[in-house]
Protein backbone atom coordinates (compact mmCIF):
# COMPACT_ATOMS: atom_id res chain seq x y z
CA UNK A 1 0.00 0.00 0.00
CA UNK A 2 1.67 3.58 -1.18
CA UNK A 3 2.37 5.72 2.58
CA UNK A 4 -0.11 8.17 3.19
CA UNK A 5 1.20 11.64 3.11
CA UNK A 6 -1.33 14.16 5.76
CA UNK A 7 -0.61 17.39 5.62
CA UNK A 8 -2.62 19.87 8.45
CA UNK A 9 -1.86 23.19 10.08
CA UNK A 10 -2.34 20.84 12.96
CA UNK A 11 0.40 18.20 13.73
CA UNK A 12 -0.09 16.49 17.05
CA UNK A 13 2.50 15.21 18.95
CA UNK A 14 1.75 11.33 19.83
CA UNK A 15 4.49 11.24 22.25
CA UNK A 16 1.81 13.40 24.64
CA UNK A 17 -1.19 11.71 26.30
CA UNK A 18 -4.28 12.79 28.00
CA UNK A 19 -5.30 16.42 26.99
CA UNK A 20 -5.17 17.27 22.94
CA UNK A 21 -7.92 19.35 21.95
CA UNK A 22 -9.03 19.85 18.42
CA UNK A 23 -11.32 17.27 15.96
CA UNK A 24 -8.80 16.00 13.62
CA UNK A 25 -6.13 14.76 15.42
CA UNK A 26 -8.44 12.50 17.00
CA UNK A 27 -10.56 11.67 13.41
CA UNK A 28 -6.90 10.66 11.76
CA UNK A 29 -5.98 7.96 14.84
CA UNK A 30 -7.30 5.26 13.32
CA UNK A 31 -6.22 5.64 9.81
CA UNK A 32 -2.61 6.06 10.82
CA UNK A 33 -2.21 2.67 12.27
CA UNK A 34 -3.17 0.92 9.07
CA UNK A 35 -0.51 2.35 6.92
CA UNK A 36 3.04 4.07 6.32
CA UNK A 37 2.61 7.59 7.03
CA UNK A 38 4.23 10.83 6.94
CA UNK A 39 1.90 13.93 8.62
CA UNK A 40 3.08 17.06 7.68
CA UNK A 41 2.21 20.82 9.10
CA UNK A 42 2.81 23.35 11.48
CA UNK A 43 5.02 22.55 14.60
CA UNK A 44 2.80 24.56 16.99
CA UNK A 45 6.03 26.94 17.52
CA UNK A 46 7.07 30.61 16.10
CA UNK A 47 10.21 31.71 15.39
CA UNK A 48 11.61 34.93 14.02
CA UNK A 49 11.13 33.62 10.18
CA UNK A 50 9.36 30.52 8.82
CA UNK A 51 11.85 27.38 8.37
CA UNK A 52 12.49 25.81 5.31
CA UNK A 53 14.10 22.60 7.09
CA UNK A 54 11.42 20.57 8.73
CA UNK A 55 11.62 18.88 11.74
CA UNK A 56 11.30 15.15 12.05
CA UNK A 57 10.98 12.46 14.46
CA UNK A 58 8.95 8.93 14.22
CA UNK A 59 6.02 7.56 15.96
CA UNK A 60 4.96 4.02 15.22
CA UNK A 61 4.80 4.04 11.53
CA UNK A 62 4.26 7.72 10.94
CA UNK A 63 6.76 10.09 10.51
CA UNK A 64 6.19 13.38 12.37
CA UNK A 65 7.44 16.38 9.71
CA UNK A 66 6.89 19.99 11.19
CA UNK A 67 8.14 23.44 9.89
CA UNK A 68 8.03 26.19 12.60
CA UNK A 69 6.14 29.50 11.84
CA UNK A 70 8.22 32.89 11.45
CA UNK A 71 6.18 35.56 13.89
CA UNK A 72 4.85 37.41 10.62
CA UNK A 73 3.44 34.46 9.20
CA UNK A 74 2.07 33.54 12.31
CA UNK A 75 0.39 36.72 12.43
CA UNK A 76 -1.20 37.18 9.07
CA UNK A 77 -1.57 33.44 7.86
CA UNK A 78 -2.85 31.77 11.49
CA UNK A 79 -4.43 34.80 13.22
CA UNK A 80 -4.98 36.41 10.30
CA UNK A 81 -6.65 34.94 7.29
CA UNK A 82 -7.14 31.61 8.63
CA UNK A 83 -9.14 32.87 12.10
CA UNK A 84 -10.07 35.93 11.14
CA UNK A 85 -11.23 35.91 8.10
CA UNK A 86 -11.64 32.27 6.86
CA UNK A 87 -13.29 31.06 9.59
CA UNK A 88 -15.56 33.47 10.49
CA UNK A 89 -17.20 33.08 6.73
CA UNK A 90 -17.20 29.28 6.28
CA UNK A 91 -19.14 29.62 9.88
CA UNK A 92 -21.94 31.63 7.91
CA UNK A 93 -20.13 34.90 10.34
CA UNK A 94 -19.36 37.26 7.69
CA UNK A 95 -20.32 40.36 9.53
CA UNK A 96 -17.41 39.50 12.15
CA UNK A 97 -15.10 38.35 9.72
CA UNK A 98 -11.82 40.57 9.35
CA UNK A 99 -9.72 41.27 5.94
CA UNK A 100 -6.31 42.56 5.16
CA UNK A 101 -4.77 42.26 2.14
CA UNK A 102 -1.36 41.64 3.80
CA UNK A 103 -3.14 38.58 5.35
CA UNK A 104 -3.91 36.98 2.11
CA UNK A 105 -0.27 37.58 1.05
CA UNK A 106 0.90 35.94 4.25
CA UNK A 107 -1.67 33.40 3.62
CA UNK A 108 -0.21 32.81 0.40
CA UNK A 109 3.09 32.72 1.47
CA UNK A 110 2.75 30.11 3.89
CA UNK A 111 1.16 27.39 1.50
CA UNK A 112 3.81 28.24 -0.87
CA UNK A 113 6.51 27.09 1.84
CA UNK A 114 4.59 24.56 2.99
CA UNK A 115 4.54 23.43 -0.36
CA UNK A 116 7.89 23.59 -0.96
CA UNK A 117 9.14 22.26 2.11
CA UNK A 118 7.10 19.01 1.34
CA UNK A 119 7.76 18.63 -2.09
CA UNK A 120 11.60 16.91 -1.74
CA UNK A 121 10.29 14.51 0.49
CA UNK A 122 7.52 13.18 -1.44
CA UNK A 123 7.70 9.88 -3.15
CA UNK A 124 5.79 9.41 -6.95
CA UNK A 125 3.40 7.22 -5.66
CA UNK A 126 2.65 8.92 -2.23
CA UNK A 127 -1.12 9.64 -1.74
CA UNK A 128 -1.45 13.19 -0.55
CA UNK A 129 -4.19 14.45 1.99
CA UNK A 130 -4.56 17.98 2.93
CA UNK A 131 -7.22 18.35 5.70
CA UNK A 132 -9.02 21.83 5.95
CA UNK A 133 -9.23 25.66 6.08
CA UNK A 134 -5.66 26.87 6.27
CA UNK A 135 -3.83 24.97 3.48
CA UNK A 136 -6.67 25.76 0.76
CA UNK A 137 -3.76 26.76 -1.94
CA UNK A 138 -1.46 24.18 -0.84
CA UNK A 139 -2.26 21.79 -3.98
CA UNK A 140 -1.89 24.44 -6.24
CA UNK A 141 1.64 24.90 -5.15
CA UNK A 142 2.50 21.62 -5.48
CA UNK A 143 1.56 21.38 -9.03
CA UNK A 144 3.17 24.17 -9.74
CA UNK A 145 6.03 22.34 -8.44
CA UNK A 146 5.87 19.78 -10.02
CA UNK A 147 3.76 16.96 -7.84
CA UNK A 148 2.02 14.39 -10.23
CA UNK A 149 1.07 12.19 -6.83
CA UNK A 150 -2.76 12.12 -6.11
CA UNK A 151 -4.63 14.96 -3.75
CA UNK A 152 -7.08 14.73 -1.68
CA UNK A 153 -8.51 17.72 0.01
CA UNK A 154 -11.21 17.62 3.35
CA UNK A 155 -12.63 20.30 4.65
CA UNK A 156 -14.02 19.91 8.68
CA UNK A 157 -16.06 23.22 8.92
CA UNK A 158 -19.24 23.92 6.97
CA UNK A 159 -19.31 25.62 3.68
CA UNK A 160 -21.75 28.35 3.28
CA UNK A 161 -23.87 29.62 0.07
CA UNK A 162 -22.30 31.04 -2.31
CA UNK A 163 -23.37 34.60 -1.27
CA UNK A 164 -21.88 33.91 1.90
CA UNK A 165 -18.38 32.59 0.70
CA UNK A 166 -18.11 35.78 -1.81
CA UNK A 167 -17.88 37.78 1.00
CA UNK A 168 -14.63 36.71 1.85
CA UNK A 169 -12.08 38.93 -0.48
CA UNK A 170 -9.94 36.52 -2.87
CA UNK A 171 -12.86 33.94 -2.78
CA UNK A 172 -12.37 33.28 -6.16
CA UNK A 173 -8.90 32.93 -5.99
CA UNK A 174 -9.33 30.41 -2.88
CA UNK A 175 -12.01 28.25 -5.51
CA UNK A 176 -9.93 28.11 -8.15
CA UNK A 177 -7.24 26.52 -6.27
CA UNK A 178 -9.31 24.09 -5.48
CA UNK A 179 -9.30 22.50 -9.19
CA UNK A 180 -5.65 20.99 -8.02
CA UNK A 181 -7.18 18.32 -6.41
CA UNK A 182 -8.39 14.94 -7.34
CA UNK A 183 -11.01 14.63 -4.18
CA UNK A 184 -12.67 17.00 -1.82
CA UNK A 185 -14.44 16.14 0.50
CA UNK A 186 -16.72 17.63 3.05
CA UNK A 187 -18.68 17.03 6.37
CA UNK A 188 -22.92 16.78 4.86
CA UNK A 189 -24.43 17.19 1.60
CA UNK A 190 -25.24 20.41 2.82
CA UNK A 191 -21.96 21.35 2.57
CA UNK A 192 -21.05 19.32 -0.63
CA UNK A 193 -24.14 21.31 -2.52
CA UNK A 194 -22.87 24.75 -1.14
CA UNK A 195 -19.67 23.93 -2.64
CA UNK A 196 -20.40 22.39 -5.90
CA UNK A 197 -22.83 25.09 -6.43
CA UNK A 198 -20.25 27.65 -5.83
CA UNK A 199 -17.98 25.83 -7.93
CA UNK A 200 -20.20 26.01 -10.44
CA UNK A 201 -21.82 29.20 -10.95
CA UNK A 202 -17.92 30.02 -11.30
CA UNK A 203 -17.45 28.14 -14.33
CA UNK A 204 -15.62 24.88 -12.92
CA UNK A 205 -17.45 21.89 -13.68
CA UNK A 206 -14.94 19.56 -13.38
CA UNK A 207 -13.74 20.57 -9.66
CA UNK A 208 -17.70 20.30 -8.52
CA UNK A 209 -17.51 16.91 -10.13
CA UNK A 210 -14.70 15.94 -7.30
CA UNK A 211 -16.87 17.09 -4.20
CA UNK A 212 -18.20 14.29 -1.89
CA UNK A 213 -19.98 14.29 1.25
CA UNK A 214 -18.00 11.99 4.28
CA UNK A 215 -19.16 12.89 7.64
CA UNK A 216 -16.69 12.37 9.91
CA UNK A 217 -16.71 9.98 13.01
CA UNK A 218 -15.00 8.30 16.04
CA UNK A 219 -13.97 5.35 17.17
CA UNK A 220 -17.23 4.89 19.24
CA UNK A 221 -16.11 1.24 20.37
CA UNK A 222 -12.76 2.21 21.81
CA UNK A 223 -14.54 5.81 23.08
CA UNK A 224 -17.16 3.57 25.14
CA UNK A 225 -14.97 1.45 26.40
CA UNK A 226 -12.25 4.01 27.94
CA UNK A 227 -15.87 5.90 29.11
CA UNK A 228 -16.65 2.57 31.35
CA UNK A 229 -13.17 2.44 32.37
CA UNK A 230 -12.74 6.07 33.45
CA UNK A 231 -16.39 5.79 35.23
CA UNK A 232 -14.90 3.68 37.97
CA UNK A 233 -11.72 6.11 38.86
CA UNK A 234 -10.94 8.52 42.03
CA UNK A 235 -11.69 11.83 39.51
CA UNK A 236 -15.77 10.64 38.30
CA UNK A 237 -16.02 9.56 41.89
CA UNK A 238 -15.36 12.70 42.84
CA UNK A 239 -17.28 14.66 40.71
CA UNK A 240 -19.91 12.41 41.17
CA UNK A 241 -19.95 13.33 45.42
CA UNK A 242 -19.59 16.54 44.77
CA UNK A 243 -23.23 16.30 42.98
CA UNK A 244 -25.00 15.03 45.71
CA UNK A 245 -27.58 13.00 43.21
CA UNK A 246 -27.82 15.98 41.80
CA UNK A 247 -28.75 15.28 37.39
CA UNK A 248 -25.36 16.52 35.45
CA UNK A 249 -25.63 18.94 32.38
CA UNK A 250 -22.13 18.73 30.18
CA UNK A 251 -21.01 20.38 27.58
CA UNK A 252 -17.45 20.43 26.29
CA UNK A 253 -15.72 22.59 23.38
CA UNK A 254 -12.72 24.73 22.74
CA UNK A 255 -14.12 28.56 24.03
CA UNK A 256 -15.29 29.48 20.30
CA UNK A 257 -18.01 31.71 19.26
CA UNK A 258 -19.22 29.31 17.13
CA UNK A 259 -20.18 26.92 19.48
CA UNK A 260 -22.57 28.90 20.74
CA UNK A 261 -21.78 29.14 24.47
CA UNK A 262 -23.37 32.43 25.42
CA UNK A 263 -26.66 31.07 24.37
CA UNK A 264 -26.43 27.61 26.28
CA UNK A 265 -25.54 29.24 29.40
CA UNK A 266 -28.74 31.75 28.67
CA UNK A 267 -30.25 28.88 28.11
CA UNK A 268 -29.52 27.09 31.17
CA UNK A 269 -30.47 30.19 32.83
CA UNK A 270 -33.67 30.73 31.69
CA UNK A 271 -33.98 26.88 32.39
CA UNK A 272 -33.86 27.90 36.69
CA UNK A 273 -36.02 30.95 35.64
CA UNK A 274 -38.83 29.39 33.84
CA UNK A 275 -38.90 25.60 35.30
CA UNK A 276 -37.90 26.80 38.80
CA UNK A 277 -38.63 23.06 39.86
CA UNK A 278 -35.47 22.15 38.89
CA UNK A 279 -33.44 25.01 41.21
CA UNK A 280 -30.95 22.79 43.31
CA UNK A 281 -31.70 19.71 41.39
CA UNK A 282 -29.04 20.11 38.64
CA UNK A 283 -25.21 21.18 38.32
CA UNK A 284 -24.18 22.85 34.68
CA UNK A 285 -20.46 21.45 33.87
CA UNK A 286 -18.69 23.66 30.97
CA UNK A 287 -15.21 22.64 29.80
CA UNK A 288 -14.22 24.83 27.40
CA UNK A 289 -10.26 25.30 27.18
CA UNK A 290 -9.04 28.46 25.54
CA UNK A 291 -8.58 28.70 21.97
CA UNK A 292 -6.71 31.09 20.03
CA UNK A 293 -6.70 33.40 22.99
CA UNK A 294 -4.34 35.95 20.96
CA UNK A 295 -7.56 36.91 18.76
CA UNK A 296 -9.25 39.49 19.21
CA UNK A 297 -13.12 38.25 19.17
CA UNK A 298 -11.67 34.93 21.03
CA UNK A 299 -10.34 37.18 23.99
CA UNK A 300 -14.15 39.18 23.79
CA UNK A 301 -16.09 35.94 24.41
CA UNK A 302 -14.19 34.89 26.88
CA UNK A 303 -15.19 38.06 28.98
CA UNK A 304 -18.44 37.92 27.74
CA UNK A 305 -18.83 33.82 29.55
CA UNK A 306 -16.54 35.11 33.00
CA UNK A 307 -19.71 37.98 33.13
CA UNK A 308 -22.71 35.51 32.36
CA UNK A 309 -21.77 32.68 34.65
CA UNK A 310 -20.57 35.18 37.54
CA UNK A 311 -24.08 36.84 36.92
CA UNK A 312 -26.61 33.50 36.65
CA UNK A 313 -24.32 31.91 40.04
CA UNK A 314 -24.51 35.00 41.80
CA UNK A 315 -28.39 34.88 41.24
CA UNK A 316 -29.37 31.47 41.81
CA UNK A 317 -26.37 29.77 43.74
CA UNK A 318 -26.92 28.33 47.29
CA UNK A 319 -24.42 28.39 49.78
CA UNK A 320 -24.34 24.45 48.96
CA UNK A 321 -25.12 24.05 45.40
CA UNK A 322 -24.25 26.16 42.49
CA UNK A 323 -26.10 25.86 39.20
CA UNK A 324 -23.05 26.55 37.03
CA UNK A 325 -19.48 25.40 36.73
CA UNK A 326 -17.24 26.32 34.28
CA UNK A 327 -13.27 25.12 33.60
CA UNK A 328 -11.46 26.68 30.87
CA UNK A 329 -8.32 24.55 31.05
CA UNK A 330 -8.15 20.88 29.02
CA UNK A 331 -9.11 18.10 30.77
CA UNK A 332 -7.73 14.82 29.58
CA UNK A 333 -9.50 12.88 27.17
CA UNK A 334 -10.08 9.56 29.13
CA UNK A 335 -11.40 12.41 32.08
CA UNK A 336 -13.92 13.53 30.02
CA UNK A 337 -15.03 10.57 28.78
CA UNK A 338 -15.65 9.70 32.49
CA UNK A 339 -17.50 12.52 32.59
CA UNK A 340 -19.59 12.05 30.18
CA UNK A 341 -21.37 9.05 31.10
CA UNK A 342 -21.80 10.21 34.08
CA UNK A 343 -23.61 13.24 32.94
CA UNK A 344 -27.78 12.73 32.39
CA UNK A 345 -27.52 15.58 30.07
CA UNK A 346 -24.92 16.30 26.95
CA UNK A 347 -25.57 19.63 25.56
CA UNK A 348 -24.11 20.56 22.42
CA UNK A 349 -25.64 23.75 20.80
CA UNK A 350 -22.96 24.96 18.23
CA UNK A 351 -23.88 27.56 16.09
CA UNK A 352 -22.41 26.12 13.57
CA UNK A 353 -20.34 22.98 13.30
CA UNK A 354 -18.58 20.97 10.38
CA UNK A 355 -19.65 17.83 12.61
CA UNK A 356 -18.99 18.09 15.89
CA UNK A 357 -17.25 15.13 17.35
CA UNK A 358 -18.22 15.79 21.02
CA UNK A 359 -21.78 15.27 20.19
CA UNK A 360 -21.02 11.09 19.10
CA UNK A 361 -18.13 11.14 21.84
CA UNK A 362 -21.58 11.28 24.12
CA UNK A 363 -23.63 9.05 23.00
CA UNK A 364 -20.83 6.54 22.59
CA UNK A 365 -19.64 7.16 26.58
CA UNK A 366 -23.32 6.32 27.75
CA UNK A 367 -23.73 3.57 30.24
CA UNK A 368 -26.22 1.60 27.86
CA UNK A 369 -28.62 0.34 30.88
CA UNK A 370 -28.81 4.17 31.64
CA UNK A 371 -28.54 6.72 29.23
CA UNK A 372 -28.23 10.12 28.99
CA UNK A 373 -29.76 12.58 26.46
CA UNK A 374 -28.31 14.15 24.11
CA UNK A 375 -29.36 18.14 23.44
CA UNK A 376 -27.91 18.65 19.90
CA UNK A 377 -28.07 21.86 17.27
CA UNK A 378 -29.73 21.45 14.36
CA UNK A 379 -26.73 23.61 12.65
CA UNK A 380 -24.14 20.94 13.65
CA UNK A 381 -23.51 18.24 10.81
CA UNK A 382 -24.01 15.44 13.38
CA UNK A 383 -27.68 16.28 13.92
CA UNK A 384 -27.78 14.39 10.21
CA UNK A 385 -26.59 11.31 11.77
CA UNK A 386 -28.31 11.57 15.40
CA UNK A 387 -31.99 11.36 15.04
CA UNK A 388 -32.50 10.42 18.46
CA UNK A 389 -31.29 13.82 19.86
CA UNK A 390 -33.56 16.85 20.66
CA UNK A 391 -32.67 19.53 18.61
CA UNK A 392 -32.37 22.80 18.93
CA UNK A 393 -31.87 26.65 17.62
CA UNK A 394 -28.72 26.98 19.29
CA UNK A 395 -29.56 30.96 18.72
CA UNK A 396 -33.07 30.49 20.72
CA UNK A 397 -32.29 30.31 24.76
CA UNK A 398 -35.91 29.23 25.84
CA UNK A 399 -35.49 26.42 23.27
CA UNK A 400 -32.88 24.64 24.95
CA UNK A 401 -34.30 25.82 28.49
CA UNK A 402 -37.29 23.97 27.20
CA UNK A 403 -35.50 20.83 25.49
CA UNK A 404 -33.47 20.92 29.07
CA UNK A 405 -36.81 20.47 31.00
CA UNK A 406 -37.73 17.88 29.00
CA UNK A 407 -34.88 16.07 29.12
CA UNK A 408 -34.29 16.31 32.82
CA UNK A 409 -37.95 14.95 33.35
CA UNK A 410 -37.59 11.93 30.50
CA UNK A 411 -38.15 8.52 31.70
CA UNK A 412 -35.83 5.63 31.05
CA UNK A 413 -37.38 3.84 28.23
CA UNK A 414 -37.71 6.85 26.07
CA UNK A 415 -33.77 7.64 26.75
CA UNK A 416 -33.01 4.14 25.85
CA UNK A 417 -35.26 4.36 22.52
CA UNK A 418 -33.40 7.54 21.80
CA UNK A 419 -29.61 6.45 22.48
CA UNK A 420 -30.20 3.04 20.85
CA UNK A 421 -30.76 4.72 17.44
CA UNK A 422 -27.56 7.30 18.28
CA UNK A 423 -25.57 4.60 19.31
CA UNK A 424 -26.09 2.59 16.05
CA UNK A 425 -25.55 5.71 14.21
CA UNK A 426 -22.08 6.32 15.69
CA UNK A 427 -20.98 2.83 15.37
CA UNK A 428 -21.74 2.56 11.82
CA UNK A 429 -20.30 6.15 10.89
CA UNK A 430 -17.21 6.08 12.23
CA UNK A 431 -13.31 7.44 12.07
CA UNK A 432 -12.23 4.65 10.66
CA UNK A 433 -15.36 4.61 8.00
CA UNK A 434 -14.67 7.94 7.14
CA UNK A 435 -11.38 7.86 6.23
CA UNK A 436 -11.55 4.29 4.09
CA UNK A 437 -14.10 5.70 2.09
CA UNK A 438 -12.34 8.70 1.74
CA UNK A 439 -9.18 7.59 0.41
CA UNK A 440 -11.13 4.76 -1.69
CA UNK A 441 -13.20 7.89 -3.72
CA UNK A 442 -9.58 9.74 -4.02
CA UNK A 443 -7.42 6.61 -5.11
CA UNK A 444 -9.76 5.67 -7.08
CA UNK A 445 -10.37 8.99 -9.15
CA UNK A 446 -9.10 10.10 -12.08
CA UNK A 447 -6.00 12.20 -11.64
CA UNK A 448 -6.51 16.13 -12.10
CA UNK A 449 -3.21 16.88 -12.15
CA UNK A 450 -2.94 17.85 -16.22
CA UNK A 451 -6.25 19.09 -16.70
CA UNK A 452 -6.28 21.35 -13.70
CA UNK A 453 -3.43 23.69 -15.21
CA UNK A 454 -5.80 24.45 -18.39
CA UNK A 455 -8.88 24.82 -15.93
CA UNK A 456 -6.46 27.63 -13.55
CA UNK A 457 -5.76 29.07 -16.59
CA UNK A 458 -9.17 29.17 -17.83
CA UNK A 459 -10.49 30.46 -14.93
CA UNK A 460 -7.51 33.06 -14.53
CA UNK A 461 -8.81 34.73 -17.92
CA UNK A 462 -11.81 34.62 -17.25
CA UNK A 463 -11.47 36.66 -13.40
CA UNK A 464 -9.30 39.07 -15.63
CA UNK A 465 -12.01 39.56 -18.74
CA UNK A 466 -14.21 40.11 -15.65
P1 LIG B 1 -13.50 21.24 17.02
O1 LIG B 1 -12.78 20.42 15.99
O2 LIG B 1 -14.13 22.48 16.45
O3 LIG B 1 -12.71 21.56 18.23
P2 LIG B 1 -15.14 18.83 17.61
O4 LIG B 1 -16.28 18.67 18.56
O5 LIG B 1 -15.39 18.26 16.27
O6 LIG B 1 -14.77 20.38 17.55
O7 LIG B 1 -13.85 18.09 18.19
C1 LIG B 1 -13.32 18.44 19.43
C2 LIG B 1 -12.46 17.29 19.98
O8 LIG B 1 -11.60 17.81 21.00
C3 LIG B 1 -13.29 16.20 20.62
O9 LIG B 1 -12.70 14.96 20.38
C4 LIG B 1 -13.25 16.56 22.10
O10 LIG B 1 -13.39 15.46 22.98
C5 LIG B 1 -11.88 17.19 22.24
N1 LIG B 1 -11.97 18.23 23.28
C6 LIG B 1 -12.80 19.27 23.31
N2 LIG B 1 -12.67 19.96 24.46
C7 LIG B 1 -11.71 19.33 25.16
C8 LIG B 1 -11.13 19.53 26.43
N3 LIG B 1 -11.53 20.48 27.26
N4 LIG B 1 -10.14 18.70 26.81
C9 LIG B 1 -9.77 17.69 26.01
N5 LIG B 1 -10.31 17.41 24.83
C10 LIG B 1 -11.26 18.23 24.40
O1 LIG C 1 -12.00 21.36 13.45
C1 LIG C 1 -11.59 22.61 13.07
C2 LIG C 1 -10.20 22.97 13.58
O2 LIG C 1 -9.79 24.16 13.00
C3 LIG C 1 -9.12 21.93 13.31
O3 LIG C 1 -8.55 22.03 12.02
C4 LIG C 1 -8.18 22.24 14.42
O4 LIG C 1 -7.31 21.20 14.72
C5 LIG C 1 -9.11 22.56 15.58
O5 LIG C 1 -10.22 23.17 14.98
C6 LIG C 1 -8.47 23.42 16.66
O6 LIG C 1 -8.10 24.72 16.18
P1 LIG C 1 -6.61 25.30 16.22
O7 LIG C 1 -5.75 24.36 15.45
O8 LIG C 1 -6.69 26.67 15.60
O9 LIG C 1 -6.23 25.36 17.67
Amino acid sequence: MSRLVIVANRVPDPRERGASAGGLAVALKDALMRRDAMWFGWSGATAPETSTTPKEFRHGRTAYVTLDLGEEDYARYYQGFANGALWPVLHYRLGIAKFAREDWVGYQRVNAAFAAALAPLLKPDDTIWIHDFHLFLMAAELRKLGCRQKIGFFLHVPFPPRSVFLGLPKALDVLAALAAHDAIGVQTEDDAENLRATLLADGDAAAAARVGAFPVGIDAAGFASLAARRFRTKEVATLRASLVDRALAIGVDRLDYTKGLPQRIAGFGKLLERFPHHLGKVTFLQVAPVSRGDVATYRALRRELDESVGRINGQYAEPDWAPIRYITRAVARPTLAGYMRLARIGLVTPLRDGMNLVAKEYVAAQDPADPGVLILSRFAGASNDLEGALLVNPLDPDDIAEALDIALDMRAEERLARWKTMDAAVRTTTAAVWCRNFLAALEGSVSSAEPGQANDSRRTARRRAA
